[in-house]
């Protein structure tokens, strides 16, 4: 499965583009700056992420532009329907099938709410660990986990940096670690994926990471301590990954 980033504010596109690493350059990963009205179809079956809110209704920023694409007001009917009209969980992801509404190769729209609702930010400076790189890490991690296994391109906006209020910098660094974790899946263990995400949110516990890790990390070139020390707001994110990943 590949990643589409796409996105009418061209700081979002730029933040992917530098935290990115090898992705785009080795085709996994392929960025749009624009916005999805003018999506070109290539053939290739295409789901969609809908960064929404609790309730599945569509009247703002990039879900507003997935609700005109599909059909308009009878198109966020059928959202809502899908979702039962009950309340989601932010980061809990819903696939809904397109059905009638599919057009351009897209079938299957990944429903995530990124807020409860739009009045305001849950994005706290003093704590963007936990506010910030945690839930967009999370929103990213669920909406590639959930695509069905028939999707060649996953499609996905900026997530928490319109309506969310989460700051660029921030949510693309949590989306482009999510992403290039997701393709480290098959390279490195499950221990050290999952030491790698306690680490990124500041939840480092000894008793749940493997002392095998110290070795693969050698291996793969990772330095552990700076590994155990990092901090997604001060350290980039080469710094604990594996070089040419
Ligand atoms: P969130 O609530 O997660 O912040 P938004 O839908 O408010 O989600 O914004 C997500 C991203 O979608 C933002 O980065 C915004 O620039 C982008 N966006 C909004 N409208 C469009 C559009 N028509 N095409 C492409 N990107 C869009
Ligand atoms: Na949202
Ligand atoms: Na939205």
């Amino acid at each position: 499965m590949r990643v589409v980033l796409v996105d009418i504010n061209v700081s979002v596109v730029s933040h992917w583009a530098k935290g990115l690493g090898t992705l785009v350059r080795s085709g996994k990963v392929s960025l749009q700056h624009g916005s999805l009205e003018y999506f070109k179809p290539n053939g290739m079956l295409k789901s969609i992420v809908s960064p929404g809110n609790s309730f599945g209704f569509l009247g703002g920023g990039f879900d507003l532009a997935i609700q005109e694409y599909f059909g308009g007001a009878l198109f966020e009917r059928y959202v809502r329907y899908k979702l039962m009209h009950s309340y989601v969980p932010v980061t809990n992801c819903t696939v809904i099938p397109l059905e009638q509404f599919g057009r351009d190769d897209f079938q299957y729209l990944l429903h995530i709410p990124t807020v409860v609702t739009p009045v305001v930010p849950d994005f706290d400076r003093r704590d963007p660990v936990h506010t910030g790189y945690r839930i967009v890490f999370d929103v990213t991690w669920n909406a590639l986990h959930s695509a069905p296994g028939d999707t060649e391109q996953l499609v996905i906006p900026g997530l928490c940096t319109g309506y969310a209020g989460v700051p660029i910098p921030v949510a693309c660094k949590a989306m482009c670690f999510a992403i290039r974790l997701f393709y480290l899946e098959k390279t490195l263990s499950q221990d050290l994926i999952n030491t790698m995400i306690m680490c990124f949110m500041g939840y480092q516990y000894g008793p749940f990471i493997s002392e095998d890790c110290v070795a693969e990390c050698e291996k793969m070139r990772v330095d552990w301590d700076t590994l155990l020390g990092f901090n997604p707001h001060t350290d980039e994110l080469d710094s604990i990954l594996p070089p040419g990943h």
